[in-house]
């Protein structure tokens, strides 16, 4: 298994600077200012795990918190500025290394650095003379009032024949179509994150019992992502036995999972911060129920129709239509719903059995950014390198009003799915799905207790 390549992407500054140097020239004479991620504090002295904002990591590949990257194209003496942490032996004995402002330009290819106090100071000579200022306002309040002041600083210059921004934009307005589609060196980490879910998911798989709790489960798969590479997981796993796979947030996992019930695990590695979103549904025992394999087979009819609208040309939409339809049609013929296809999607009645919509976009964030419409109602159009998940399910409640053998019964399977100029590429395909290999590899491993 190859290593982690987090302490390479220091190193790595030829996609980070190629992506800025493009954002640079959508900016044109407008300078932006991108903040990394704030700390968030957990309790007393302990902070949540630091994870970097995505717009940053995607302009940097730099993973430290308090740094701000300021873009200012026309600015010929510093075009490119990184604020960050000075090294600080004493601090970094206890918080670890820092990159530091010496290194950073040679680092990160930007033309100037400068430590993150003096942020302040110098933000308003980067303003002045830029028309737009491309800042994402109200997501962290303090760099609102250092940005807010800046301006006013700038505004100070008018009369020395200075200008001041005169409009403001959201940078995700360029930045998240840029991020929507996939370059090849964000695909590879894409395929590693998957190859690390699969790791994950097909241990879980061979560890599955009756007896065994939901977290062990959790366990199990987490440790597989962490020894194939993976820094994280891309977001709180769900492993969900019998009915709790019909709570479709459910992820306290401190459950047992019994014998003659699914289990419904939708977990995801990160590599480097790129995601993959899988879920996969298998049964305890190993063997599906035939309530349990009528409804596996049809979610798994309605993923295969839903992947083939991946393709380009086709609206973004068109897969989750597919699928509902698929399902709807499925739902008719087992008798758990009745009266028209046509007037059954059209009311939405399939919705009790299948709430959510059928895919996201995914990429550094599990749900990706990126506009789904071109106008409104208008969804936009596939192209090569963009990248959705893929996930219908089908969810009875036990209090649903059907015969009680269909009670309780979750299902969910959910890919990664890359758009090509040929076939859609499902990133993760190779882990276990078809029924046959699912009953082949549950309970097929050994476990290092015993289950009673
Ligand atoms: N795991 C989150 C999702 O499937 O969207
Ligand atoms: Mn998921
Ligand atoms: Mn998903």
């Amino acid at each position: 298994m190859t290593q982690p390549v987090a302490r390479e992407l220091y190193r790595m500054t030829t996609p980070y600077g190629s992506r800025r140097d493009a954002f640079a020239h959508a900016l044109g004479d407008g300078v932006a200012v991108i903040p990394a991620a704030r700390h968030a504090s957990r309790n007393a002295d302990t902070e949540y795990e630091y994870r970097q904002n995505s717009d940053f990591y995607y302009l940097t590949g730099f993973t430290e918190p308090e740094a701000v990257l300021v873009l200012a194209p026309r600015n010929e003496k510093e075009p490119s500025v990184l604020f960050l942490r000075e090294r600080d032996p004493e601090a970094e004995i206890w918080t670890g290394r820092r990159v530091g402002v010496e290194a950073a330009p040679g680092q990160f290819g930007v033309t100037a650095a400068y430590p993150i106090a003096e942020l302040p100071k110098r933000l308003p000579d980067l303003l002045v003379g830029s028309p737009a200022l491309y800042y994402g306002l109200g997501v962290n309040d303090e760099m609102d009032r250092t940005v807010i002041t800046a301006v006013k600083a700038a505004r100070h210059t008018v009369r020395r024949g200075g200008t001041a921004p005169r409009s403001y934009v959201e940078p995700g307005n360029i930045l998240h179509e840029m991020r929507l589609h996939k370059s090849d060196d964000e695909i590879a980490l894409m395929r590693r994150a998957a190859a690390a879910s699969r790791a994950g998911h097909e241990a879980a798989m061979r560890a599955t019992r009756p007896g065994l709790w939901e977290y062990e489960l959790e366990a199990i798969i987490e440790y597989e992502y962490r020894a194939a590479g993976a820094q994280d997981v891309a977001y709180p796993s769900i492993v969900a036995g019998g009915s709790n796979a019909t709570i479709l947030h459910y992820n306290t996992n401190r459950d047992r999972l019994r014998d003659g019930d699914l289990v419904l695990v939708d977990s995801g590695a990160e590599v480097d911060l790129y995601a993959s979103d899988v879920t996969r549904t298998w049964p305890v025992s190993g063997r599906f129920t035939p309530e349990q394999r009528a409804i596996y087979d049809l979610v798994l009819r309605a993923q295969v129709a839903g992947i083939e609208e991946v393709r380009p040309g086709r609206p973004v939409d068109a897969y989750h239509r597919a699928a509902v339809r698929t399902l709807t049609e499925g739902l008719r013929d087992l008798g758990l719903l009745s009266g028209a296809i046509d007037e059954i999607i059209e009311k939405e009645e399939y919705s009790k059995f299948y709430p959510h919509r059928t895919g996201h976009y995914i990429g550094i964030d599990v749900h990706d950014v990126g506009r789904y419409t071109e106008a409104e109602k208008t969804f936009r159009k596939f192209e090569p390198g963009m990248v959705v998940t893929v996930e219908p399910g089908l969810y009875v409640r036990p209090d649903a009003d059907v015969p009680d053998r269909w009670k309780g019964i979750g299902v969910r399977i959910e890919d990664d799915i890359l758009c090509t100029a040929g076939e859609p590429e499902n990133l993760t395909g190779d882990i276990p799905k078809d029924v046959d290999a699912l009953e082949a590899i549950v309970g097929s491993g050994v476990l290092v207790r015993s289950v009673t």
